[in-house]
């Protein structure tokens, strides 16, 4: 094993063309801020600790990301005020830093830096040497270049802003990721000056006292320029957006599972498909999402935080949202579309779930059924009950919720009011339009509802003036 590895993540920077009142790194990329993204990134590394610079919106940027710690992953936040560069930036974190290992140099708004990329540059440094990510472009303008002497050795970045007309026809360039002694950037960040053209500490002038001190700096360079890409404004958000989309898509299908359109999906989480998986366009998966074998999603369904068993189909336009409780939904079960299942919905094998139900913290048996516009909170629900149009429990009576017991092989007919807390016995029948008050007797039949009224000869009222 190499040495332990330090992050320091750079994320103290404005951000201006985001045009945003929102800290630049916490601007959402598949449903998560962008320094998440490369907290994850430092997570998968197993380094021991992150240390994140802050500056511009620390007040939101800290509390964002200090919930994403973890035992493996230790988070601290070092503030850099005023932002006089990306020396001065890494300076800040130096007294967080320990000298027995090496300093990650990444960046709070570069999301899509593979682990393996990082490794590769982590091996190449091997706890002795300053290792740079190097990446050809055929437009430089504005990077830093990487000089290089007739035997190909690195020599120095020279910023764009301080390059002469030779080093600017330079293409290949300095990502913003560097892996580093911390022993040695210590020293080296001791002799920072802003004597440059934009008067600022530049971190990547470590690689000059690297040469100066006999040092040898490696360069891992690499063609992908997506993993080095930073986001500074929404167009490269969107961008970078797609293609991470597009790199999910190609894994889910490399796994087996049939997207009916690759560039029209998106996962914002965990989405974990069995075998014989359908999905069709426009479908929205967030959280963690797990289908079971032949499970099919149809068109423009949003689904989050659920699991969805076996055989399953989900009709178009349904939106299951699970949030912290969850929902699932048994094997062979009809959804949809336009049905609606909200945290708690516990649905059996074969439940079937029409248009326009909604369906909150309840459980339905095998079998049980629910086809057209109805609403069941709180309730348990037994095998093979028929839960006709129209019908709701009123589960809430303004201050606390109550829960409906619909024991098995029950009928609600179409447009009933079971008012909580109450249970339907065993087989039992309710019929159209009641108001049910109080439990009902299995196998009874229930009515309850006004008696009808007609008025002979009754004149519907006129509007005013005519
Ligand atoms: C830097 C590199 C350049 C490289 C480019 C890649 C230096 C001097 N230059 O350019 O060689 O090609 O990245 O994108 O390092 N930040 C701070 N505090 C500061 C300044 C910046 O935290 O005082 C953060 C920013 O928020 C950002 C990162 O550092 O996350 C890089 O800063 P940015 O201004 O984008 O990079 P450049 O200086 O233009
Ligand atoms: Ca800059």
């Amino acid at each position: 094993m190499g040495m332990a590895v330090d992050v320091v993540i750079m994320a103290a920077g404005k951000g201006t063309r985001m045009k945003s009142l929102k800290p630049k790194v916490l601007h959402r990329l598949a449903g998560r801020a962008l320094a998440a993204h490369v907290i994850d990134c430092a997570k998968r590394l197993s380094a021991r600790q992150a240390v994140v610079i802050t500056g511009h919106g620390a007040d939101q940027v800290e509390p964002a990301l200090a919930p994403l710690a973890d035992a493996a992953l230790a988070l601290r936040f070092a503030r850099q005020e005023p932002q006089l560069g990306t020396g001065h930036a890494v300076q800040q974190a130096l007294p967080l830093l320990q000298d027995d290992g090496v300093t990650l140099v990444l960046s709070g708004d570069v999301p899509l830096t593979q682990p393996d990329t990082l490794q590769a540059l982590l091996a190449l440094c091997n706890g002795e040497h300053l290792a740079l990510l190097t990446l050809d472009m055929p437009d430089p303008t504005g990077y830093g270049r990487i000089v290089r002497s007739t035997n190909d050795t690195v020599q120095a970045i020279v910023e764009h802003k301080d390059a002469t007309d030779t080093q600017r026809q330079i293409t290949e360039i300095y990502s913003g990721i560097m892996a580093v002694p911390t022993r040695l950037l210590r020293g080296w960040l001791a002799r920072l000056d802003n004597r440059n053209a934009q008067n600022e500490y530049y971190l990547t002038d470590v690689v000059k006292f690297a040469v100066a001190d006999g040092q040898p700096v490696k360069a891992h360079r690499i063609a992908d320029a997506l993993q080095v890409a930073g986001v500074n404004s929404p167009a490269q958000l969107a961008e970078l957006e797609r293609a991470h989309q597009r790199r999910v898509a190609q894994d889910l299908m490399t796994q087996g599972v049939r997207l009916a359109d690759p560039a029209r999906l998106d996962v914002r989480g965990e989405l974990q498909c069995g075998q014989d998986v359908d999905i069709d366009v426009n479908c929205v998966f967030e959280g963690r999402v797990t289908l079971g074998n032949g499970v099919h999603i149809g068109a423009n369904c949003v689904i989050a935080n659920a699991r969805i068993e076996a055989g399953a189909v989900i009709h178009p336009f349904t939106h299951i949202d699970g949030e912290k409780l969850g929902v699932s939904v048994g094997a062979g079960a009809l959804i949809g579309p336009f049905a609606r299942l909200r945290p708690g919905a516990v649905l059996g094998a074969e439940v079937h779930i029409g248009n326009f139900v909604e369906v909150k913290n309840s459980t339905l048996a095998t079998g049980a059924k629910a086809n057209h516009l109805a609403y069941l909170g709180d309730a348990s629900v037994g095998e093979r009950v028929n839960y006709g149009a129209g019908s709701i429990t009123a589960n809430y009576d303004g201050a606390n919720k109550h829960r409906t017991v619909i024991e098995a092989d029950v009928h609600v007919g179409s447009n009933c009011v079971l008012v909580a807390p109450v249970t339907l016995g065993e087989g039992g029948t309710v019929g159209g339009g009641s108001t049910v008050t109080k439990d009902t007797a299995p196998g009874a039949l229930t009515v309850a509802r006004g008696k009808q009224v007609s008025i002979p000869n009754w004149k519907r009222p006129q509007k005013a003036g005519k």
